[in-house]
């Protein structure tokens, strides 16, 4: 199947506030220079927060990773983990159409989708709650026929059963993951035939249906109310997601999310040449949210003065500075920062004000301590960075 882009697509993303710091922290993971080594999950990040994968989410991820569009979107076509298209506001289902499951009945559980939800794949049912595909071996053939929603398996399912837990999702609940005959795993139905002593470590479910039902994520839209993706590094992640269990409800979809308008796009004259890269960018920029007329005074510290123009002879190469790669030294540049003095200069409330403004470098500046960096080179002294960069021509991104 061809996977491309849908010809209708948003005017932009951004990544929820809660997303962008997961994300910066999977991108912390990898060494300077390998941070595209986190395209997979700041997409599939991406798309748990949308529903589906949109350009400008490619883009925005692109642009966070340092890679040409081009190559975030070959990754996004190539997987069939990612949607390029919308899928439905409570499940899209994946049914395995490969070897084992075609055997076992795979064929009916298409023919269910084709009743009960539209006659053609990737097309969202009547009231938009669901949708479906065809994919290859997901790998669960000794639980054949399978279907994948989300990150879960549903295994083991007869026509009659996914009937059932299609209803059960229309009506609101969230089916558990995993085998639907009674099967704990993958063993014999009839019982274990060897290592009888086995200890499942005494959980209810297999490892992988009891680790969907402690984090409740496998459904995150239930009626068209979105549930907040939850955040299993925050504690009170369960409180907040309206997952199963959770004390609180999700908010309704009417109500728009905190993100709904994205102050990622939003030009600024705060910061020279903000409106202009929103303009180029299109989707993801950098914005100053003290300056405009609603935030204004909720930017910590204080602004430090920024210059028109690089003094003659020219900028220097910010990008010595570890955390500034090619494209945070473009940003700096067209906000007024070009010399090693300028930041060995900023004093703590300037960084302050610097971390809260650079929306997607969030804090890089104290992270990095950019100004120690920059007082050693601005007094033409070396750093440990700045030789193995200049030496190898790897910079951070
Ligand atoms: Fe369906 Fe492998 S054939 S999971």
């Amino acid at each position: 199947m061809l996977r491309r882009l849908h010809p209708e697509q948003p005017e932009s993303f951004a990544f929820t506030d809660a997303n962008m710091a997961w994300a910066e922290a999977q991108i912390s993971k990898y060494p300077a220079g390998r941070q595209a080594s986190a395209i997979i999950p700041l997409l599939w990040r991406a798309q748990e927060q949308e529903g589906w994968l949109t350009r400008p989410a490619i883009e925005a991820v692109a642009d966070m990773l340092g890679m040409a569009y081009i190559r975030a979107l070959e990754v996004a076509s190539f997987y069939f983990m990612f949607q390029l298209q919308p899928v439905g506001s409570v499940a899209h289902f994946q049914i395995c159409g490969t070897t084992s499951c075609m055997i076992c009945g795979a064929e009916d559980l298409m023919t269910v989708c084709q009743e009960k939800i539209a006659a053609k794949p990737h097309t969202l049912s009547a009231d938009g709650k669901f949708s479906w595909e065809e994919v290859e071996c997901l790998g669960s053939c000794a639980n054949a026929p399978m279907v994948q929603i989300g990150k879960d398996y549903y295994e083991d399912l007869t026509a009659l059963r996914f009937g059932e837990l299609i209803d059960e999702l229309a009506a609101g609940k969230v089916p558990v993951p995993g085998p639907q005959n009674g099967r704990f795993a993958s063993e014999p139905l009839s019982g274990l035939t060897s290592l009888k002593d086995f200890d499942s470590g005494h959980t209810k479910y297999n490892a992988s249906a009891q680790l969907a039902v402690d984090i409740g994520d496998t459904v995150k839209r239930i009626d068209g109310t979105e549930v907040p993706l939850l955040t299993p590094w925050r504690k009170d992640a369960a409180q907040q997601s309206g997952a199963p269990g959770a004390e609180t409800k999700p908010a309704p979809a009417a109500a728009p999310r905190d993100d709904a308008e994205s102050d990622l796009v939003k030009p600024s004259a705060a910061l020279p040449g903000q409106a202009e890269l929103a303009a180029r960018k299109g989707t993801w920029t950098y914005q100053p949210e003290a300056d405009t007329a609603e935030t204004a005074g909720e930017t910590a510290g204080e602004k430090p003065a920024f210059l028109e123009a690089a003094r003659s002879g020219g900028g220097d190469d910010l990008k010595l500075i570890k955390g500034i790669g090619p494209k945070l030294e473009g940003v700096l540049n067209e906000i007024g920062v070009y010399h090693f003095d300028q930041i060995a200069a900023w004093s703590a409330a300037e960084v302050a004000w610097v971390d809260d403004n650079l929306i997607g470098f969030k804090g890089r500046v104290s992270r990095d301590d950019w100004v120690a960096q920059a007082r050693k080179l601005a007094a033409g002294e070396e750093t440990e960075f700045a030789a193995r960069a200049k030496q190898d021509g790897i910079y951070d991104t």
